[in-house]
């Protein structure tokens, strides 16, 4: 189709060429002889001036028309625009399509509640905020290409109907019409393919995989969502971190233009906990957890006596903003994480006040002040009971102040590697199960707890964390045979469960099994934390809502009563 140029690229230099235009009427002002018009393309933007010679059609907002004309200078630049110092004179318009009126405002800032800009996710696409981030999106999907196409790797893809994969998260299930009551699972990730083609002696590979979890979504989760997958033998950990790091710097680099410094840093598991309250800290800003127990386990709050973590934070200069009701609404957060409560004190005029300090002795307040760090006007909340709960409360408030009080600083990065995670989460029934998943090798130095205590074997685990998400994640595998089995047996599996689960799998690796282990990057969260969104609907042309549907087509749907007759399913109600 006739086209000369993109609105959005038209500059001072192309003044008096003669330019052929398409795009979309994002805005028409008639006044009188003169009828002005905002061209919209995926470029941007382009002003188009309409006089009493040239004759023109009917034209409202979003149809798609072409224009012929002559690039002029503008008198007065428009300053917002990239474009904002020219415009084009038409000659000739051309009507392509026509738009009956759009439910919602096609422009950066809308109004428009966010369901109904999913219903008509496609007139959405068409604000630029979004084909930014999808534009850039696919320039971190081509980064991977690049990058891991020149270090090696081969790209393959996997089976989207398979066997159940070992992620943890309930599976999407697909009724088989040959084998009444066999069901595929769609993958949750392409784990156990990968280690697969290790043994297949592929040696490097990597894919754009799409994953399916049905679990709960958050605001960094969807139901269908995809991994830059990959998986990689004769390396040792500190190689395969080496080259993500290469992955990240280029992706950084060439999308945002940001330098990010490597080697990155590592946090050990523990660390991350105690000090962030966080297995993801974001660490761009500076409060920390500091443990209390010591201090406060004589003082005379009964409370405090048996509490297996008493751990606090300090907030900087939010004393007189804490009144009766920030403080109710403080403890309530505390309840929702399962604890007794919160004790939140505020030091003010060189004094300690709060509910808890009648239990606290002249001592015990010194040293809570100096431990803390605390300052006139700060306040010191305290939390205790079990060591996740605690750290979870206190790491989510560091987080939800640090934003309220605007301690991040916009357009910083922080990316570090969490190490050394528990191999087995003990769960509340005494059982264990593995914290990323049974194939993860231990580390060497604590492989000989399999035996003895298993809660103390760590993990040749990495999570990648950026600005407090996580961004992907991976691990060496067990390549020993006689390991894998003692994993399986910890976490309770049978040896039936394990034929029936991996049975394939696990006899593939009597064949030659080469030292290997990999990661996949969530595509979605890396895509947010580029494009600077806390959302992850942002980064996905058509994502589904909270419920997991999708508003467009209204998927999933009852079906026609013949497709489950095919499928020997009967619904029951
Ligand atoms: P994991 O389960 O940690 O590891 O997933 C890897 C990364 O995928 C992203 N992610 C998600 N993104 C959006 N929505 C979701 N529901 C979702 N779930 C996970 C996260 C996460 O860090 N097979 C292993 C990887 C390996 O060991 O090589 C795996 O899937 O960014």
């Amino acid at each position: 189709m006739e086209r000369t140029n993109y609105n959005g690229e038209l500059r001072i230099e192309d003044v008096n060429k003669e330019v052929t235009l398409l795009g979309w009427v994002a805005k028409k002002r008639n006044l009188g002889s003169l009828i002005f018009i905002d061209l919209r393309d995926r470029s941007g933007i382009v002003q188009i001036l309409v006089n009493e010679e040239t004759p023109i059609p009917d034209i409202r907002n979003e149809y798609v028309i072409q224009v012929k004309g002559i690039v002029a200078k503008k008198d007065v630049p428009n300053k917002k625009l990239a474009t904002g110092e020219i415009e084009v004179i038409a000659k000739e318009i051309i009507v392509l399509s026509k738009a009956q009126t759009t439910p919602m405002i096609i422009a950066d800032e809308t109004d428009a509640l966010e369901d109904t800009r999913l219903k008509y996710r496609y007139l959405d696409l068409r604000r630029p905020s979004l084909q930014r981030n999808l534009i850039l999106r696919s320039k971190i999907v081509k980064c991977a290409h690049e990058y891991f196409d020149n270090n090696g790797f081969i790209e393959v893809e996997t089976p989207i109907l398979c066997l159940s994969t070992p992620e943890g998260a309930r599976d999407y299930l697909v009724p088989s019409r040959i084998s009444h009551g066999s069901f595929y699972a769609l993958p949750q990730s392409p784990q156990l393919f990968k280690q697969l083609m290790m043994i297949g002696g592929l040696e490097r590979y990597y894919q754009i995989a799409r994953c399916f979890r049905d679990e709960d979504l958050r605001q960094d989760r969807q139901p269908e969502f995809t991994q830059i997958d990959l998986e990689m033998s004769f390396l040792d950990q500190d190689e395969i971190l080496t080259i993500m790091e290469g992955y990240l710097k280029k992706t950084f680099k060439e999308t945002i233009g940001v330098d990010i410094k490597t080697p990155l840093r590592r946090m050990d598991y523990s660390v991350a906990m105690n000090e962030y309250g966080s297995d993801k800290p974001d660490t761009r800003f500076d409060i920390k957890l500091y443990d209390v127990k010591d201090i406060l386990k004589n003082s005379d709050f009964s409370g405090f006596k048996d509490a297996n973590t008493i751990k606090a934070i300090t907030i900087p200069g939010v004393a007189k903003d804490t009144s009766r009701k920030v403080i109710d609404g403080l403890v309530s957060e505390a309840k929702k994480f399962g604890l007794g409560g919160l004790g939140v004190l505020k030091y003010e005029n060189n004094i300690l006040t709060g509910s808890l300090v009648k239990f606290l002795n002249e001592e015990i307040q010194k040293q809570l002040l100096e431990i803390g760090h605390v300052k006139d006007g700060d306040i010191i909340l305290i939390a205790s009971g079990a060591f996740d709960r605690v750290c979870f409360l206190l790491g989510s408030l560091r987080c939800k102040y640090a934003r309220e009080l605007g301690l991040i600083k916009p357009n910083t990065y922080d990316l570090l590697w969490v190490v050394n995670f528990p191999l087995f989460e003990k769960k509340e029934d005494g059982t264990y199960s593995a914290l990323h998943h049974p194939f993860t090798r231990p580390t060497p130095e604590t492989a000989h707890y399999l035996d003895e205590d298993p809660s103390k074997v760590l993990s040749a685990a990495y999570d990648i964390v950026i600005n407090g998400y996580e961004a992907g994640g991976g691990s060496l595998r067990i390549y020993d045979q006689e390991m894998q089995q003692k994993v399986f047996r910890i976490l309770g599996l049978s040896d039936e469960d394990i034929k029936r689960k991996f049975g394939f799998f696990v006899d593939a690796f009597n064949y030659g099994t080469p030292p290997h282990g990999g990661i996949a990057f969530g595509l979605e969260r890396l895509s947010m934390i580029i494009c600077g969104t806390d959302n992850i609907r942002d980064v996905i042309a058509f994502p589904k809502n909270l419920k997991a549907s999708d508003m467009m087509s209204n998927a999933p749907q009852g079906v026609d009563p013949q497709q489950l007759i095919d499928l020997g399913i009967e619904i029951s109600k």
